[in-house]
């Protein structure tokens, strides 16, 4: 049988997702999964391009490809993802890696098999970068490798166009799925023995947007009432569009995490002007204070960027002082990355890497100390974990509450996909431990 190695940058979920419907296209071509590039007969890079160090990654490994495909001629390389998806990226790709065969973008995801079909017959690179097509996903079937957990997608691309991002550019205007289509995949894979189902988006707040006749919390809520017991998680919220109905949604629904996703970025209010993230620092703390109205026990994680430009040492401050306030539960920090084709590329005031450094280094510190003080609190509780995989390593398996916080146990049985009850006994940083009871 023949057999697929595919690279997946991480850069969201979305990219890790997009891989599993990769993979699912090449099974149905009658390609199998190998754990060696070297034993590939189909390589297929899933690049990303959010930030320069993404970027950094795919052109990394495509290059080392050279040495493989001057041996394997008939190996196939494929590149896909939102880099290719730039303005002229894919010609950029094509002169500097000549061997690789195919170059598709993410709206043409779906015709990646006419495209291993067409390179089969024809000597010359297939380069397909089409402009937004929304519907292409709809037909893929994914490979599911992640169980007991799923993502089912929500909503492709984005409106809001903060001025860092690149995101509106290579994913296209906001569009999201037929409401009926969403909820029959979620009921299906729950019958399949799924547990935990995250729906995703850039913003799933704003899903409908005016196309679909429901909302985003009444989608979860129909979600939510399916039978079956499995718990419900959804990503990235955008701050502005939160509202009081969706955190109602989570009190009233047991199956629905008392987890939120809910990216800040910064906590001044002219970095976030700047960003046109249309909030402000007092809007944001309003709306977790409307969450832990209803969810008062709801763990609250973001995003931070540090460095955008002309941000100040008092800009960088009130960020440290946002994230005292929110004792966010756990979050992403990134240094800001300079995005050909945005808004912020073309600002003056670009921040040196030295001082992005020092901040970003101070940020982690005190984010990671939030996080430590929150674990100490769990020692001698007993939490419901749903177990997720085996540590060959630490010869533990793991899991993570509602709450999102991993665990380590021990168990002398497989408990892949099972809940199961353990009382914690360690905190070690971000993670805990503890013993099945
Ligand atoms: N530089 C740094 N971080 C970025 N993000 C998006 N674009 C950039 C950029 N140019 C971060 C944001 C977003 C997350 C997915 O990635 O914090 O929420
Ligand atoms: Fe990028 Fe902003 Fe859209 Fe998120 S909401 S994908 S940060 S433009």
């Amino acid at each position: 049988m023949a057999k697929f190695y595919h690279i997946t940058t991480y850069g969201c979920q979305m990219n890790v997702h997009e891989s599993e419907k990769i993979a699912g296209l090449l099974s149905e071509l009658g390609y199998e999964s190998c754990t060696s590039i070297e034993d590939a007969d189909i390589a297929v890079f899933n690049t990303c391009c959010i930030r320069e160090n993404a970027e950094n990654h795919a052109f990394g490994n495509i290059g080392m490809l050279k040495k493989l495909k001057a041996q394997k001629k008939n190996m196939i390389i494929a590149v896909g993802g939102c880099l290719t998806q730039q303005i002229g990226k894919a010609d950029v790709l094509h002169k500097k890696f000549p061997y690789v065969d195919i170059i598709f973008g993410t709206h043409n995801l779906g015709r990646l098999k006419d495209y291993i079909l067409k390179k089969q017959s024809q000597k010359k690179a297939v380069i397909e970068i089409n402009d937004d097509d929304g519907k292409v996903y709809e037909e893929v079937k994914s490979l599911r490798t992640s169980y007991p957990n799923v993502w089912i997608n929500i909503t492709y691309g984005c409106n809001n166009f903060c001025t860092y991002c690149i995101v509106p550019y290579v994913r296209g205007r906001e569009r999201s799925r037929k409401s009926s289509d969403i909820i029959a995949e979620a009921k299906e894979l729950i019958s399949l023995g799924y547990k935990e189902i995250t729906l995703l988006g850039q913003n799933v707040n704003s899903y409908g947007n005016g196309t679909e006749e429901i909302s985003f919390p009444e989608l979860l809520e129909k979600i939510a009432s399916l039978e079956g017991k499995f718990r419900l998680r959804f990503m990235t919220s955008h701050p502005k569009d939160f509202s009081e109905a969706l955190a109602k949604v989570i009190a009233e629904n047991p199956k629905i995490c008392n987890a939120v996703h809910l990216p800040v970025q910064s906590g001044s209010d002219a970095v976030l002007k700047a960003m046109n993230r249309r909030y402000s620092s007092a809007d944001y703390l309003k709306k977790v204070e409307i969450l832990k109205k209803y969810v008062p026990d709801c763990a609250v994680t973001t995003d931070l960027i540090v460095g955008f430009p002309n941000e100040t040492e008092e800009d960088f401050k009130a960020t440290l002082s946002l994230v005292e306030k929110v004792g966010f539960a756990s979050a992403f920090s990134f240094v800001y990355s300079k995005r050909d084709g945005t808004v912020a590329a073309k600002m003056e005031g670009q921040i040196s890497e030295e001082v992005s450094r020092r901040r970003i280094m101070e940020l982690i510190a005190l984010v990671n100390s939030q996080t430590r003080e929150q674990s100490k609190k769990y020692i001698g509780k007993t939490v419901e974990i749903l177990c997720e995989d085996y540590d060959k390593k630490k010869k533990m398996y793991l899991g993570r509450d509602e709450y999102g916080r991993m665990v380590y146990f021990e168990s002398d049985t497989d408990l892949i996909g099972e809940f199961v009850n353990v009382k914690i006994d360690g905190a070690n940083g971000i993670s805990l431990s503890g013993k099945v009871i």
